[in-house]
């Protein structure tokens, strides 16, 4: 398994980082245009390999695409990442350009490859590389769900005072402080449903933290957040790249799912060797219901300022 990351910066640094450290890829493939940057992540995390005990061989490149071919997965988190009080929507008109060119040049060395987007505001830049590019849907995965859930995970555990392998949760809609839908109703502890320990007060509060949680670290750390992004595109790599069959909510191109058509925002879907294998249909309540065509109408208006 080759994996291509885009963007060398501390989002694609980490997600190279955790793809080698669980050492499931042959090879990864750091790109940027800043000179020598790639270069320099790549040997200092090739450095790590005998101190980490892995195999995996990652080499960067100062923008020379010809180095990404043949790559069975490209992920690309290149473009300008969101300051304090920015919200996500807000880097659109620069990273929807720097998106777009990134894409074409990777699917032009890459053609058979699957595509997971992380680049913001990740909704839109999903939908950018399905309109722009003529890979089949299956084929272009919106990193955003898997890591909202982390973070629900993380807030569940903690208002719950329970260790994180004690609690299951998932965040679905769209990538957004605004937007995101976590699904406190079907969050469980071992299988036992949150509301059976928790206040409404206390679950409103996990609820409205999750929404924020990337708003919350961009403002603590002047730049928006790395570690989990990093560990949530490695999960997505070692679904595709095991064959797992794995659930995660992710952002896809939907056609009538959930009562949406023509938009990419974040749904469960099994990973599987083939991408997006099955989209996954859940019931949800009617408020959860409400609550996501209202993510859709934000995610719509953004993708409006576009230019396709
Ligand atoms: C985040 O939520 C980078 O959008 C990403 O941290």
């Amino acid at each position: 398994m080759k994996v291509t990351v885009v963007g060398a910066g501390a989002v694609g640094a980490s997600c190279a980082e955790y793809i080698a450290i669980k050492n499931f890829a042959a090879e990864v493939v750091l790109l940027d245009i800043k000179e020598g940057y790639a270069e320099g992540k790549a040997m200092d995390l090739m450095q790590t390999a005998s101190l980490n005990g892995f195999d995996t061989k990652i080499t960067g490149s100062t923008s020379d695409y010809s180095k990404t071919a043949n790559s069975d997965v490209v992920v690309i988190t290149s473009g300008i990442p969101r300051k304090p009080g920015m919200t996500r929507e807000e880097l659109i008109g620069i990273n929807a350009g720097i998106v777009k060119s990134v894409s074409s040049s990777l699917i032009e060395y890459s053609p058979n490859a699957i595509m997971i987007v992380v680049s913001n505001p990740m909704d839109t830049m999903t939908y950018l590389v399905h309109k722009t590019t003529n890979l089949p849907k299956n084929r272009i995965i919106g990193m955003g769900g898997a890591l909202d859930s982390a973070r629900f995970k993380y807030r569940l555990a903690e208002a719950l005072e329970a260790p994180i392998s004690d609690v299951d949760g998932m965040v679905i809609g769209g990538h957004s402080d605004k937007g995101m839908v976590p699904l406190i109703g079907h969050a469980t502890r071992n299988s036992v449903k949150v509301s059976e320990f928790l206040s409404e007060a206390q679950m409103d509060y996990v609820v409205q933290e999750t929404k924020v949680g990337g708003a919350t670290l961009t403002k603590l750390l002047g730049t928006s957040a790395w570690y989990a992004p990093g560990a949530a595109v490695s999960g997505l790599v070692q679904a595709i790249a095991n064959d797992q069959k794995k659930m995660f909510p992710c952002s896809t191109y939907l056609e009538g799912e959930y009562g949406l058509n023509d938009i990419c925002i974040g749904v469960p879907v099994i990973l599987g060797r083939n991408g997006i294998e099955k989209i996954v249909d859940i019931d949800l309540t009617e408020a959860e219901k409400a609550k996501m065509q209202e993510s859709a109408a934000g995610v719509s208006k953004t993708n409006q300022l576009l230019e396709l």
